[in-house]
């Protein structure tokens, strides 16, 4: 029977399906119920450990919508990070990985250029069990005045410090989140790579101003007469995507390529290695890791290209047959990515015994 599984970095994933960061992923009850209709995996909204600091204002969303009125086309918003307790999250992260440990829940942290930060995020947010980090150096209007999200994203050297921070204390995968308001976002995703990161994921949202109400004469969205640039995405950002999408991959293919001997190398004796040279294994470590790119599919994307119509579910595209035969050419990742844990000569944190 086909079957929708795929392996990403080490992390089985009953389907490729994964939520990106934001509301649907705000809290533990949205969470568990995208884990209930079959979602592959999902990216938490972003929390950082000091949630005071975070003010989110509303209306903060404003749309684009086609000449009928009837579609959206572009979505803006200026929408922050989490701006709920960060203890409050731990408990969540928890609660859902006990109730779901087969769902794959991807913390999305950011912190100021502050290195003590971003260990503590990172440490404490594994010790509750998440099964990957997504790294927020993206997002367009988050808290720029403190140096974070896109405007950490923007300067490659200081992304690929905090990267390296935070890949010397992780146990588990590390994916960085670029932003499109960039020039060459190959700039970005090398320094992430070349840090330690596994993979990298694109796009956050591209930077704009919606418009400007004609009747009130007020730029959109409006909060008491005034408004920020947000961040631009849905279908109409699509096209920008899939050419940065291209760009990293083709970086991740000439420059971080997986060597064929990839395999013959995990099978050497690790630890040996470790303590005769370790600086340099280190450097091999981050080099022989598997990179990859994904483009997480909207479900309203996927679902005619898998035949799913009408009152069908995601979760049963696990169940198809025959049309989704496609599936199994998508990129299956078999584990050639070492286990960090193994990387650092200690035993696998994973309770089902899987590297
Ligand atoms: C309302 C809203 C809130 C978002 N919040 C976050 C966030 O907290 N962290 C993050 O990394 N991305 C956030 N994003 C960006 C999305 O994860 C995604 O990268 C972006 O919307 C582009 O993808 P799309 O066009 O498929 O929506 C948010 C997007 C929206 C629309």
């Amino acid at each position: 029977m086909a079957t929708l599984e795929t392996t990403v970095d080490g992390i089985k994933m009953p389907n490729p399906f994964v939520i990106g960061s934001g509301p649907p992923g705000t809290n533990v009850r949205v969470i568990k119920r995208a884990f209930k209709e079959g979602w592959g995996g999902v990216i938490a909204k972003t929390v950082s450990l000091d949630a005071s600091k975070v003010v989110n204002v509303g209306p903060r969303y404003a749309k684009l919508h086609s000449t009928d009125g009837k579609e959206v086309i572009g979505w803006e918003n200026i929408e922050l990070i989490s701006d709920r307790p960060f203890e409050k999250w731990l408990d969540e992260f928890k609660e859902c990985k006990d109730e779901y440990p087969d769902g794959v829940l991807i913390a999305s942290i950011m912190e100021e250029f502050n290195k003590d930060a971003w260990c503590e995020i990172t440490e404490r947010c594994q010790e509750v069990g998440v099964d990957a980090f997504e790294l927020n150096f993206s997002c367009p209007h988050g808290l720029p005045e403190r140096k974070m999200g896109a405007a950490m994203g923007q300067d490659p050297d200081i992304l690929g410090e905090v990267c390296s921070w935070v890949n010397a204390v992780s146990k588990i995968p590390v994916w960085a989140k670029m932003t499109p308001n960039v020039t060459h976002i190959e700039d970005p995703s090398r320094a992430a790579l070349a840090n330690g990161c596994e993979g990298i994921a694109a796009i956050n949202t591209i930077r704009s101003v919606m418009g400007v109400d004609l009747e009130t004469l007020r730029p959109m969205p409006t909060v008491e007469g005034y408004t920020t640039p947000g961040g631009y995405s849905s279908r109409a950002v699509k096209p920008i995507a899939l050419r940065m999408v291209m760009e990293i991959a083709q970086l991740i293919r000439n420059e971080f390529p997986v060597p064929l001997s990839f395999r013959h190398r995990r099978g050497r004796d690790r630890s040996r290695r470790r303590r005769v040279h370790p600086p340099r294994w280190r450097y091999g470590a981050s080099l022989y890791r598997r990179h990859e790119v994904r483009l997480w599919p909207r479900e309203d994307d996927v679902r005619p290209a898998f035949g799913i119509h009408g009152q069908q579910r995601l979760r049963d595209l696990g169940r198809l047959q025959g049309s989704s035969s496609r599936l199994l050419h998508y990129p299956r990742r078999t584990g050639p990515h070492a286990d960090r844990a193994q990387v650092r000569g200690e035993s696998s944190q994973r309770s089902d015994g899987r590297q």
